[in-house]
């Protein structure tokens, strides 16, 4: 999850601090953007400190731009909230005002945007600050209202900031997508499958998993209770995702297995098509006397084959990497192995695995779509759009 946040000026800006961590405790990306009144309130520090990243505020600033220019930052964001919105702010996007980097983005990106006002209460109920919201609410901005009690100023009344928990528990629980699959259960694997030889050694293969861990993230945006059954420990967990640790294609297929109710199975996971039959118990040694060693490799059970012929299966989702006749050898592994859909990819002379980017061939039932180059974060988005609308029509 990529948010952006807004923060303007008003005393409960220092709310956004502990707003910011934690959201990346939950594994959300977070940038800040601080309008010059909230830098009376908060410090650019603190909020770098927090977020891990730099912060902005100018529109023109040549540096910042040079990285990632407003425009880019607005496309980046999948959700831009506003913690704390005052009502001058609030006054300024819902005159479609563009003089400050914060009011610019709001208006050049196409990211759901939602505000949590704080303010005095008078203020609050004031008619211009409400026709304002109205203005901004029929145009698709969200508005988180703000809590009663005692404010800053003494007064009680409406306008205190919600809590930061709260408000990270909101962000993380609303859909991020176009997509609602909330309600609908969904099982990702991910990663290469390592089969040991003996306690220190194994055979593995060069996924990373990267492509699973994006798809598993495009998918819990869309509101789904996701599970991703990964080996690759070294990468984070996406916000909102149950994440379950493997190593092996058995202890693959037992988690799998596990998983009883599914909509929607994504095989991105490289199987190991063998495992060493008995593992040693003890590390193998080198033998002075022999140059060769023997090890007898039996077929691992195929995982995704096992999910596409369920009594009830989900729609399922797999796919294949080549690097001979791509298209060719993966319509006849969707055929083989009973899929909906196959993602092919070619592999080999620096392509695919352990990359960021990456280049798809989608091939359904009904239809294909090549997928060019792009951050598989960007791919997985796409794959999850194309599942949802071949689902729609299945
Ligand atoms: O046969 P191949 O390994 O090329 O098939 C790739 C697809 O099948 C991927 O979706 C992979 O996750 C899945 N697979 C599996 N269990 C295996 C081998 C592959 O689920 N043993």
């Amino acid at each position: 999850m990529r948010v952006l946040l807004g923060i303007s000026g008003s005393i409960a800006a220092y709310k956004a601090i502990i707003l910011v961590r934690r959201l990346v405790e939950a594994g959300a990306e977070v940038r800040v953007v601080l309008t010059e009144s909230a830098q009376a309130f908060v410090t650019p520090l603190s909020l770098q400190a927090v977020s891990g990243h730099p912060v902005r505020s100018a529109l023109f600033d040549p540096e910042a731009e040079a990285g990632m220019d407003h425009i880019a930052l607005a496309r980046w964001a999948d959700t831009i909230l506003v913690a704390p919105a005052s009502a001058g702010l609030i006054a300024r996007l819902a005159a479609g005002m563009a003089d400050d980097l914060l009011s610019t983005l709001i208006l050049a990106t196409t990211a759901p945007v939602i505000l949590a006002p704080a303010m005095n209460q008078q203020m609050w109920l004031h008619q211009a600050v409400q026709a304002n919201l109205g203005t901004l609410r029929a145009r698709g901005v969200e508005i988180w209202a703000p809590a009663a009690g005692g404010q800053a100023c003494g007064e009680v009344g409406p306008g205190r900031l919600l809590e930061p928990e709260e408000l990270a528990a909101r962000l993380l629980q609303r859909p991020h997508s176009a997509i609602d699959w909330r309600g609908q259960q969904i099982v990702v694997t991910a990663g290469g499958t390592r089969e040991p030889i003996d306690p220190v050694r194994f055979i593995a293969n060069r996924s990373s998993g990267k492509m699973g861990h994006a798809l598993a993230e495009a998918a819990a945006r869309t509101g789904a209770t996701v599970t991703l059954i990964s080996t690759a420990h070294a990468l984070p967990t996406p916000a909102g995702v149950r994440r379950v640790p493997v190593d092996t294609a058995l202890q693959m297929q037992a988690a799998v297995a596990a998983e009883t109710s599914m909509d929607l199975f994504i095989g991105a996971a490289a199987v190991a098509d063998y495992r060493v039959e008995t593992p040693a118990t003890h590390k193998l040694k080198k033998t002075p006397d022999t140059n060769t060693l023997t090890l007898t490799l039996v077929k691992n059970p195929d995982i995704i084959h096992e999910v596409a012929t369920r009594p009830n299966r989900p729609f399922v989702v797999g796919f294949a990497a080549e690097t001979d006749d791509l298209h060719a050898q993966a319509e006849a592994k969707r055929l083989a192995k009973n899929l909906d859909m196959i993602c092919a990819n070619w592999v080999g002379d620096g392509q695919g695995f352990e990359q960021d980017d990456n280049a798809l061939w989608v091939r359904w039932a009904g239809g294909q779509q090549a997928l060019p180059s792009a951050p598989k974060t960007t791919l997985a988005r796409q794959l999850i759009e194309r599942i949802a609308h071949c689902r729609q029509t299945n």
